[in-house]
């Protein structure tokens, strides 16, 4: 009998600061991105708007739509036998107001499969609305990367008394509100810390120090496939993108020097054994 997995669920994200084991979470787009991710035991995959900049080739998150992120978070969801879904709301799908909101975190569970969605910037009433409805809610404060022309850039936040009060006063707010994790970006360790000692939700922190009750980095960023862009929080564990350019320039050479391909790589040859085994396609 085939062993059943036990699936990562909010409730237990959401009492996670009482573990002593730092949650992990990943971004993930696509189906093969998925199942690396749950094969390798994260807790929680997200579909990152972040979509827009490392899959769309896009300057900034702002453009991505609904309908794409839909696609990619019904992609994910074939992937995923055990880690938690989460899906990012993208700019413009929440920002009319708390029935917007949940016309939209609707669709991410109902057509895309997510278990929750996350939503950035501190915006109370409709995390509230989205609560109401049964969509769990992971918050995102510190650096949203949907606030870029209010933050005139892509800028550490959380500098500064006024800042770093404002910070803590909406870290509580989100708690209040109903979310069941915090997602901290880009702010000093020290805030991160402050934060994660203050509320009962896990913090989930990119570029924001050690003292957060997990950490999350883009699929891309780990992998070392972007190399346009190189934050100091982005450890890179591979360099895939050098490996696949190696790897095809090799195929452009072979080709080119008639290596590719070779007689085993055909169907012709009664001599070879694979030629009677059945044609495996993906079709
Ligand atoms: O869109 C994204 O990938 C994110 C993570 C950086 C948390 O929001």
């Amino acid at each position: 009998m085939a062993k059943r997995i036990r699936k990562v669920t909010v409730p237990e994200i959401r009492s996670a600061p009482q573990a002593a084991t730092p949650l992990v979470m990943i971004t993930a787009y696509d189906f093969q991105q998925a199942r690396q991710a749950d094969a390798a035991g994260v807790d929680m995959v997200l579909v990152g708007d972040s979509l827009a900049m490392v899959v769309l080739g896009h300057e900034d998150t702002l453009s991505v739509t609904m309908d794409e992120m839909l696609h990619h978070v019904k992609a994910v969801r074939r992937g995923l036998s055990r880690a938690l879904l989460v899906a990012d709301m993208p700019y413009g799908s929440f920002h009319l107001g708390a029935e917007q909101a949940v016309a939209n975190g609707l669709r991410m569970v109902k057509e895309g499969g997510a278990q929750a969605v996350k939503i950035e910037g501190a915006r109370p009433r409709v995390i509230e609305a989205l609560a109401g409805a049964e969509i769990p809610v992971m918050a995102h404060l510190g650096l949203t990367p949907q606030s870029l022309h209010r933050f005139g850039g892509f800028k550490v936040q959380g500098r500064g008394a006024e800042a770093r009060e404002a910070l803590l006063e909406a870290a509580e707010a989100m708690e209040q509100a109903g979310a069941f994790a915090l997602v901290l970006e880009c702010i000093p360790d020290q805030l991160a810390t402050e934060v994660s000692a203050r509320i009962k939700i896990p913090t989930i922190g990119i570029g924001a120090g050690a003292g957060c009750d997990g950490q999350v980095l883009v699929y891309h960023d780990l992998l070392g496939l972007e190399d346009r862009i190189a934050p100091r929080f982005a450890r890179r564990y591979a360099q895939q993108g050098t490996q696949a350019r190696e790897a095809i320039a090799a195929f452009v050479a072979d080709v080119r020097a008639g290596r590719f391909p070779s007689p085993e790589e055909c169907y012709g040859d009664p001599s070879v054994a694979a030629n009677h085994e059945p044609v495996k396609l993906y079709g």
